[in-house]
């Protein structure tokens, strides 16, 4: 069956979803990177961004905030739109862990590949094989570029958190060097961990995830500015890596739950992609135990189930089209 949905009925389901979850209380802001325990926890923003570039956006949506692993994202699809899917497979794999995002175990047992780019160890794995543009600093040009281009607006690294995750990334250090030891890593790893934690540094707004998502929905176009960002072969990819490991051990509850392939981060925000249909993002610092934003994931699993979102479902949502304007 095929509901349609119009962008005044998403409107209404991103603000009730905004007045459903504003009291909840749920989480703690993430302490292992100082700079984060710092950010206000009642910080709570929810943005979508349509097909006609219509961006969506109630509380907090302008605040600039750590993207942290949702840098995964982008830096997979950058990855394949370089190389080729298959050779992301080949190279770093598709496989969720079931561990959680800094699992050095992860890599011991699956010593042949590092699992998914959706996990450190892949997207440490990833940025290693990011390839140059201009001539200094090219990797690092490249992923900016291409995360702007996914959000149709300029990013820049929030200098502190930087610093932040830079004195405190041990355990991300060891990451680098095991992949390093199973010939699993394609540059030199202390460049490409700082490329890793660099990306994760990157401040970014809701409104932005949601368009860096609806990009993906929309096959590799972003629909704010119309500019083709990536092959549309490789959305189907990207979701679905998202589907599998975007949750990290509690992907399982979050898809059963949901339906809807999305990706966390530390910093609170989650972006979300309904294929062919919209992106979503929410954001709030405090987190559950896995890493995951409480209210973020309350937030986007009511504008999920209230829409029927849900990739699995027998009922497929698809945005009506508009009415031609009367001449
Ligand atoms: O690697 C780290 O520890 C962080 N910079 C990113 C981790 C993260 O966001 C995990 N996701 N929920």
């Amino acid at each position: 069956m095929i509901q349609k949905i119009d962008n005044a009925t998403v409107r209404e389901a991103v603000q009730q979803a905004y007045e459903r979850c504003k009291n909840e209380t749920g989480g703690k802001n993430a302490d292992y990177i100082p700079y984060l325990a710092n950010v206000p926890s009642n910080l709570f923003g929810i943005a979508a961004c349509l097909p006609d570039g219509e961006v969506i956006a109630v509380g907090d949506t302008d605040y600039k905030f750590g993207i942290e692993s949702v840098s995964k994202v982008p830096t997979a699809i950058l990855a394949m739109n370089q190389y080729s899917a298959q050779e992301m497979l080949d190279k770093i794999g598709a496989d969720a862990t079931g561990l959680p995002f800094n699992s050095i175990m992860a890599i011991l047992l699956e010593n042949d590949h590092p699992s998914t780019p959706l996990v450190n160890a892949g997207a440490i794995s990833a940025c290693s094989m990011v390839k140059p543009v201009g001539d200094s600093d090219g990797k690092w040009k490249s992923i900016v570029g291409f995360i702007e281009g996914l959000a149709g607006s300029q990013v820049e690294v929030i200098d502190e958190l930087y610093k932040s995750e830079t004195a405190t990334n041990f355990n991300n250090k060891s990451i680098a060097w095991l992949l390093k030891n199973y010939n699993r890593i394609y540059d030199d790893p202390d460049m490409s961990l700082d490329i890793y934690t660099r990306q994760c540094s990157i401040g970014v707004t809701a409104k932005q995830l949601a368009t860096m998502a609806a990009t993906i929905a929309n096959g590799g176009v972003n629909p704010v500015t119309k500019q083709p960002v990536f092959k549309p072969e490789l959305a189907p990819k990207i979701a679905s890596l998202m589907a599998t490991v975007g949750f990290y051990e509690h992907t399982g509850d979050w898809l059963f739950t949901t339906g809807l392939p999305a990706k966390t981060g530390v910093g609170g925000g989650i972006m979300g992609v309904v294929p062919g249909v919209m992106g979503v993002a929410a954001f709030a610092p405090p987190l559950d135990e896995a890493g995951n934003s409480v209210k973020a994931q309350k937030a986007l699993a009511y504008v999920a189930g209230h829409l029927n979102l849900n990739i699995f479902g027998t009922t497929r949502c698809v945005m009506a089209e508009k009415e031609p304007a009367k001449a």
